[in-house]
C-alpha cells in the first residue's frame, strides 16, 4: 500500500490542505493508496507539503494546490517521481537536517490520533518508565534534566513539581497553559494539532509525580482545530486506558479535560488563568501564595506550558542526562524557536540552546521575505525587547538574552525589515498593554494609557526633552510597581525601540 501524507495543521489548512487531501483521495480510484493526515513539519512556507512514502523515505511536494493534483498523478508522484514541486527527501531538507527535534520529533510524521502510530514512534516509553519509578525519582529526573518553563519565565520545572509533591492535600491539579498569546508564536498549537499524545503523556507523568489526579488544558479560543484534536485525542486515550481510574492498569488515576479561554492575553498569566478556569473574570492574583501551594480552587497546582510538559516524556524515556547534555550554560535541552513576521522561511526550528540569533534568522529563516535588510527582531512576544543586528552573535539562552537586554519568552522571533517605524511599534506596545491590562494595579492600568499619549507627544515634537524624561519615569514606575509581568515588561519594547532607533521618534538633535 502506498501512503500519502497531507497535513491537517491549521497553517496548512489555511493554504487549502483539506481540499488537496480530498482531490488526491478522489483520484486514487482502485489503486492501493491511503491518504494519512498528519501535523505539519513546521516548514510553513512550503505548505501544503504533501509527502509520499517510498523505499528511500518520504518524498515531499511543496505548495500543492487542488489544480496541481491531476498533473501530480500524471507525473506519477505516487512513486516519488519528478515534478516541479518536488523537494526530495523531506528529512534531508536543509531546514530540517540540522535540527535536533526532541519535543517535535513526531510532529508532521505521525497520524496525531493514532495511538499505534504514536507508540511505534517511541510514544508511551516515558510513561511506562514513570510507572515503575517513585514519585521522588520522577521529580528528580525532571530536575536533573535542567528543564525550565517554556511559557516565558524559565522557572525550573523540577523545583515547581517538588513543591507540589511536598504539599499535603486531598486534591492536586496539573494545569497546562496553552493560551499561547505571544505574537509570532505557534509551537503549542502545532504540537497539540500534530502530536497531542505527547502533551497528554507529559501531563499524566506530572500527575503521577506530584500526586495529582486531575488535569486541565487551558486553550485559547482562537485554536478551534487544536481544541478539536485534543478532545478527540483525550477520547482515544480514555479508550486505551491511558486516562481514567487506572492508568495503563496501574494504581494511578488521571482525568483530563480541555477548557477554552475567551480571547484575553492576560489570561495566559498563570493566576489569571486559574481565575478563568474557576469561572471568574481573568484577573491576576497577588503572589504569594504561589499556585504550587494554593492554586486551582485553592489546591496545590502544577502550571506548565505545553512545551514544558511535552518535553517530559522524552526526558523520562531517554534519561535526564541525555536532555541535560544539550544546551548552553543554564539553558539546557532544546528550544522550539518559532520564526515569524517578515521572514522568508517561517516555521519551527527546534535546536539546542546556544544557536545564535543570526543563524536562526539568516541560515534557517533565509532573511526577510521582502528581501530588504533586517532592521530589528522582537523575541518573546509583545512584551519582549527589540534587538538589532549587533545582537546577531548572541547565543540563545535565558541568561545570555537577558544580558543582551532581551528575553526568550516562549521562543517566538518576529522579524521586521528596514521599512518598520519603531515609534509606531513602541506606541503599539503601550496601546496593547492598555487594551489587555486586567486593571488590577495602577502602574499598568493608567501608565499604559499615559504612555501612548506621551509617545504621541514625542513623535509630534512637543517638548521632547520633558516628554522623554516623563516616558522614562513612566517606564520605571511600570517596571517596578506593576503586580505582574504585563505592566512590568511593557517598558522593554518601548525602551529598546527608543534606544536603538531614536530617529524613528523624530527626536531632534541635542534632545536627550
Ligand atoms: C501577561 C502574561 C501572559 C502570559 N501568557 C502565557 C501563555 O500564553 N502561555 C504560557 O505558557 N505562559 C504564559 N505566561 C507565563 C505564565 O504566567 C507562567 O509563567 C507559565 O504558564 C508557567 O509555565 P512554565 O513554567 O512551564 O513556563 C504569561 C505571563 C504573563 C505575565
Ligand atoms: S500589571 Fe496589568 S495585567 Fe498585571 S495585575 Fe497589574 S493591571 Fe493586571
Amino acid at each position: 500500500m502506498i501512503k500519502v501524507f497531507v497535513p491537517l495543521d491549521s497553517a496548512a489548512l489555511s493554504m487549502g490542505a483539506d481540499e488537496v487531501a480530498t482531490a488526491i483521495s478522489e483520484r486514487i480510484g482502485s489503486q492501493d493508496v491511503t491518504v494519512i493526515r498528519t501535523g505539519s513539519r513546521g516548514m510553513l512556507w512550503l505548505e501544503p507539503l504533501v509527502e509520499v512514502e517510498t523505499a528511500a523515505g518520504r518524498i515531499g511536494y511543496a505548495n500543492v494546490s487542488v489544480d496541481m493534483v491531476p498533473e501530480l498523478f500524471v507525473s506519477d508522484f505516487l512513486s516519488g517521481a519528478d515534478h516541479k514541486s518536488k523537494i526530495g527527501l523531506v528529512q534531508d531538507h536543509e531546514f530540517l537536517k540540522s535540527q535536533n527535534r526532541i519535543t517535535f520529533s513526531r510532529v508532521g510524521i505521525i497520524d496525531p490520533l493514532s495511538i499505534a502510530d504514536y507508540e511505534s514512534h517511541g510514544g508511551l516509553a516515558g510513561l511506562r518508565k514513570a510507572l515503575t519509578m517513585s514519585a521522588t525519582s520522577i521529580v528528580e529526573q525532571v530536575t536533573e534534566s535542567g528543564l525550565r518553563g517554556r511559557g516565558g519565565a524559565g522557572f525550573p520545572a523540577g523545583i515547581k513539581w517538588q513543591t507540589v509533591l511536598n504539599t499535603e492535600s486531598d486534591q492536586k491539579y496539573i494545569c497546562c497553559n496553552a493560551d499561547e498569546g505571544d505574537s509570532g508564536t505557534f509551537a503549542d498549537r502545532m504540537l497539540m494539532e500534530g502530536d497531542p499524545f505527547t502533551l497528554i503523556e507529559g501531563m499524566i507523568i506530572a500527575g503521577i509525580a506530584v500526586g495529582a489526579t486531575k488535569g486541565l488544558i487551558y486553550v485559547r479560543s482562537e485554536y478551534p482545530h487544536a481544541i478539536d484534536i485534543l478532545n478527540r485525542a483525550i477520547a482515544v486515550a480514555k479508550e486505551h486506558k491511558l486516562l481514567g481510574e487506572s492508568v495503563l492498569g496501574s494504581a494511578f488515576e488521571f482525568e483530563l479535560e480541555v477548557r477554552v479561554g475567551a480571547g484575553s492575553y492576560v489570561c495566559g498569566e498563570e493566576t489569571a488563568m486559574l481565575e478563568s478556569l474557576e469561572g471568574k473574570r481573568g484577573m491576576v492574583r497577588a503572589k504569594p501564595p504561589i499556585p504550587a501551594l494554593v492554586g486551582l480552587f485553592g489546591k496545590p497546582t502544577v502550571i506548565n506550558n505545553v512545551m514544558t510538559l511535552s518535553a517530559v516524556p522524552m526526558i523520562l524515556a531517554d534519561g535526564a542526562a541525555a536532555y541535560q547534555a544539550l544546551g548552553d550554560e543554564r539553558s539546557r535541552g532544546t528550544q522550539v524557536f518559532q520564526l515569524a513576521g517578515n521572514i522568508k522561511q517561517g516555521g519551527i526550528v527546534e535546536v539546542a540552546f546556544g544557536v545564535t540569533l543570526g543563524e536562526l534568522i539568516d541560515t534557517y529563516g533565509g532573511g526577510t521575505l521582502t528581501g530588504r535588510p533586517v532592521k530589528t527582531v522582537q523575541i518573546g512576544g509583545p512584551l519582549g525587547a527589540y534587538l538589532g543586528k549587533d545582537s546577531w552573535t548572541v547565543a540563545m539562552g535565558y541568561e545570555s538574552l537577558a544580558q543582551a537586554g532581551g528575553m526568550l519568552g516562549h521562543g517566538g522571533i518576529v522579524v521586521f525589515d528596514d521599512t518598520v517605524n519603531m515609534a509606531k511599534q513602541a506606541r503599539f506596545a503601550m496601546e496593547f498593554c492598555a487594551e489587555e491590562s486586567c486593571g488590577k494595579c495602577t502602574p499598568c492600568r493608567i501608565g499604559s494609557t499615559r504612555g501612548v499619549e506621551v509617545i504621541d507627544r514625542i513623535v509630534a515634537g512637543e517638548e521632547q526633552s520633558k516628554n522623554l524624561e516623563l516616558l522614562e519615569d513612566l517606564c520605571e514606575v511600570m517596571a517596578d510597581g506593576s503586580l505582574c509581568a504585563m505592566g512590568g515588561l511593557t517598558p522593554l519594547p518601548v525602551r529598546s525601540a527608543l534606544k536603538l532607533f531614536p530617529a524613528d521618534f523624530g527626536i531632534k538633535s541635542g534632545v536627550k
